[in-house]
């Protein structure tokens, strides 16, 4: 099989592998929508939180396959994005593809991958077939927007001493310190056993904001910072960050918003901040996107301090749950 690097600017390249991804989305996983084109496209070269990404397709259109090679932790890792066509599938691409990029990782320095997979789908199968390891898995929850119950159903969420603010797209340039300080407080989320917890500074925020900016994303955050002021909803002056949402809404399906990282600052936690935020969240939401029906949000099975939120919040489980794989090569 003849296996071509995706250059990000050959639109006809990265069409193709778009079009591969949204015939596999529709079969795989029809109950949320695919990533828009922008969205895609976006990825060819820039993980989620920014890490480099390469992007690699069979010259047939069968399938392609990627790496995201993190930078600041897990650097004996890649990570594996593997996708064939519905139509071409059990006639030898995912491995041709999957061989092809196990070379290319350890040709990279990688010592191990690490990839996902829907729960009972064929590339659980696949990875199953060629030798990976189950890890944790992760649970979509939906929320249906202004249904009956629907965020109202949390008690009202008083938080004296704390402000709520918010903010459209990138972080403020004063605040990524303390932006980068609380999102590096995921290390206390469920992750793999194997997996060190992700490295957080000012540059890596502007990456993710980077990245959500080149998605044409409608990126909100709102944020509870200590000390409380007659609410402007902007974050001034001084003020610790305490806790933060974020959540995009791409404009090509605006009846979706997509929830990112919800964190608690650790000498924060236990002032039900996490579902302030959430809450205001959604207040903010009814303003600023109204026509919006769905959000879709995702936690570690483990994780249930943010899911019992969640379920106050009246989000329920969508659809099956999608594992991490992972091993050495
Ligand atoms: C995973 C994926 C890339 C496999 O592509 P593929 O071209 O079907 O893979 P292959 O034909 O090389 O399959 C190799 C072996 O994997 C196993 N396998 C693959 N799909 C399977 C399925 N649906 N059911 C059972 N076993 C399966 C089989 O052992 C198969 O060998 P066989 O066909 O001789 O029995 C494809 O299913 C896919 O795109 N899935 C969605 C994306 C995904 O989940 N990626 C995660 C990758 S780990």
């Amino acid at each position: 099989m003849d296996i071509l690097r995706v250059d990000p600017a050959d639109q006809t390249q990265v069409r193709a592998c778009h079009e591969i991804e949204v015939a596999a989305h529709e079969a795989d996983c029809p109950e949320m929508p695919h990533m828009s084109f922008p969205v895609f496209a976006a990825m060819i070269t820039s993980g989620w939180i920014g890490d480099p990404r390469e992007m690699w397709l069979a010259a047939d259109g069968s399938g392609y396959c990627g790496l995201e090679l993190p930078e600041r932790e897990n650097r004996h890792l890649a990570m594996l994005d593997l996708t064939v066509r519905p139509d071409l599938r059990r006639r030898g691409a995912g491995t041709a593809l999957f061989n092809f990029i196990t070379k290319r990782a350890v040709e990279l320095g990688r010592s191990a991958l690490s990839t996902e997979a829907w729960e009972g789908s064929g590339g659980m199968e696949f990875a199953r077939y060629v030798r990976f390891k189950p890890g944790i898995a992760e649970v979509r929850r939906v929320l249906r927007v202004g249904a009956p119950g629907a965020g109202g159903s949390a008690p009202a969420v008083a938080t004296p001493g704390y402000s709520m603010v918010s903010w459209t797209g990138a972080t403020p340039g004063a605040k990524l310190e303390q932006v980068a300080a609380v999102m590096a407080m995921l290390e206390d989320a469920p992750r793999d056993a194997s997996m060190e917890a992700e490295r957080w500074d000012s540059e890596r925020v502007r990456l993710t904001d980077r990245r959500a900016a080149a998605q044409r994303l409608r990126y909100y955050s709102v944020a509870a910072v200590k000390g409380e002021w007659r609410g402007t909803g902007r974050w001034e002056g001084g003020g610790e960050l305490a806790a933060l949402s974020q959540l995009g809404v791409d404009p090509e399906r605006p009846n979706w918003g997509w929830q990112e990282l919800t964190a608690v600052a650790r000498a924060h936690r236990g002032h039900r901040l996490g579902m302030a935020v959430k809450v205001a969240m959604l207040d903010l939401l009814s303003r600023a996107e109204p026509q919006l029906e769905w959000i879709l949000t995702w936690n570690a099975e483990e994780n249930s301090h943010m899911i019992a939120i969640n379920e106050a919040l009246g989000f329920k489980v969508l659809g099956e749950p999608r594992r991490s794989w992972e091993r050495e090569i």
